[in-house]
């Protein structure tokens, strides 16, 4: 017999019939695989999601959930799992079935351990074929991702230079120069701070990404940010005839984090209710403190165009704009709320997103709060038995 693949990750058999279990583990065992074995889908499912095996060997009749149940389960988790389905007499019309539904090979019953050993071999392989494609997509991204941030890098001053002269060029012109050419600098000049806009938003996101951001932990107080970043977003909002709102109530205790990025952040989200929201509409930002898993959440709500609830997981893609009357209109490259996604992850954060289109979207951030700061309410509370 040839020398079987080699697999770090642990093979992972499915079956209801205890001699099919044993027959499984001793037949692999000696090809050097770690093999597990389970008596039906649930405990077995549950381990799937612990170890990630490299290979799952499943019957398809089972008592209660049955192998095509745990084959839909396993597609529907982020895993390289090569499947092998394990197939009674008579039964190869389901075994088509389970290769639709994601299986790569079967094995009808009954078989040899040969049979069954040449089968895994294979299956293995395609896991390693199937590991090692992803892994190089990710080196391809990567690897484009920083050719990306190298030109934004580098057309970052020469745009920046060409701005000026035209600064200066529209200072300076007099009295006499036609309209038109006045118009048409001043429209270059426009053009070329969408143009900054988006090389800075690149620039910012690459930073939380290589960790260079989010970068402090400090105590940050969200009410001093809230009434700096709605004073400077006043004037945008007063264009659109938008009221902006600061319900953040004064006794909130501080969160860990960073100052310079969570400013980016608020701004980000009161920037969008803002944009996204209806002549004469309402921003309100309101917080709350939790005692239960010690994090303050922050909310950002609009009476906006909302959001509908399919195109909801994708706003924190990169890129992503949502396709309606919204966007048309408004300047943006869909960077803003990726940016605000990573820098609450990169402070063991999180956001989150409630909508109703139509009604108005609110952006949650859920933050680690100062474990030594007390609500005035839980001032009052009860003091613990056995305290200090
Ligand atoms: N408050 C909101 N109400 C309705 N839609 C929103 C809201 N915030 C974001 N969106 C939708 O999500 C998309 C992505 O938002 P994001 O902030 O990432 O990008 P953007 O605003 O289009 O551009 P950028 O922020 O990069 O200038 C927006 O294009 C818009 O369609
Ligand atoms: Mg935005």
């Amino acid at each position: 017999m040839n020398e079987p693949p080699k697999m770090n990750e642990p093979i992972i058999v499915i079956d209801d019939d205890e001699t099919m279990r044993r027959a499984c583990r001793a037949a692999l065992r000696r090809t050097g695989y770690q093999v597990e074995t389970y008596a039906d889908g649930p405990s077995g499912l549950k381990r799937i999601e612990e170890v990630r095996p490299g290979v799952l060997i499943v019957d398809l009749k089972m008592p209660g959930m049955s192998g095509m149940e745990v084959i839909a389960q396993l597609k529907a988790m982020d895993t390289d799992t090569v499947i092998v389905v394990i197939t009674g007499f008579a039964t190869v019309g389901t075994a088509v079935e389970a290769m639709k539904a994601g299986a790569y090979d079967f094995i009808p019953k009954p078989f040899t351990a040969e049979e069954l050993r040449a089968i895994i071999a294979r299956a293995v392989e395609r896991y390693h074929l199937s590991t090692e494609a992803k892994r190089l997509r990710a080196e391809k991204e990567h690897q484009t991702r920083k050719f990306i941030t190298f030109v934004s890098h580098q057309l970052q001053s020469p745009l920046g230079a060409v701005r000026q002269y035209l600064d200066v060029m529209l200072h300076q012109m007099g009295d006499d120069t036609p309209v038109k050419q006045r118009e048409w600098i001043d429209r270059s000049r426009r053009k070329i701070g969408l143009m900054l806009e988006i090389i800075a938003d690149w620039l910012t996101l690459s930073k939380v990404e290589g960790g260079q951001l989010a970068t402090e932990r400090t105590l940050v107080r969200w009410q001093d940010l809230v009434v700096k970043t709605l004073d400077g977003l006043e004037i945008s909002a007063q264009e659109k005839q938008v009221t902006l709102r600061n319900e953040v109530p004064d006794g909130l205790p501080a969160v860990v984090g960073d100052e310079s990025a969570l400013r980016m952040l608020l701004a980000n989200l009161v920037n969008n209710a803002i944009k996204y929201n209806r002549d004469g509409g309402r921003v309100t930002v309101a917080a709350k403190a939790s005692s239960v898993d010690q994090t303050v959440a922050l909310s950002v709500s609009d009476t906006g165009v909302g959001i509908a609830p399919e195109q909801q997981p994708h706003v924190f893609e990169e890129f992503y704009r949502v396709k309606n009357g919204s966007t048309e209109g408004t300047s943006g490259t869909g960077m803003g709320l990726p940016i605000c996604k990573k820098i609450a992850e990169e402070l063991d954060g999180r956001i989150t997103l409630s909508s109703e289109p139509g009604r108005g979207s609110t952006f949650t951030v859920v933050l680690p709060r100062d474990p030594k700061e007390k609500t005035p309410d839980e001032h009052g509370e009860v003091p613990q038995l056995g305290g200090a």
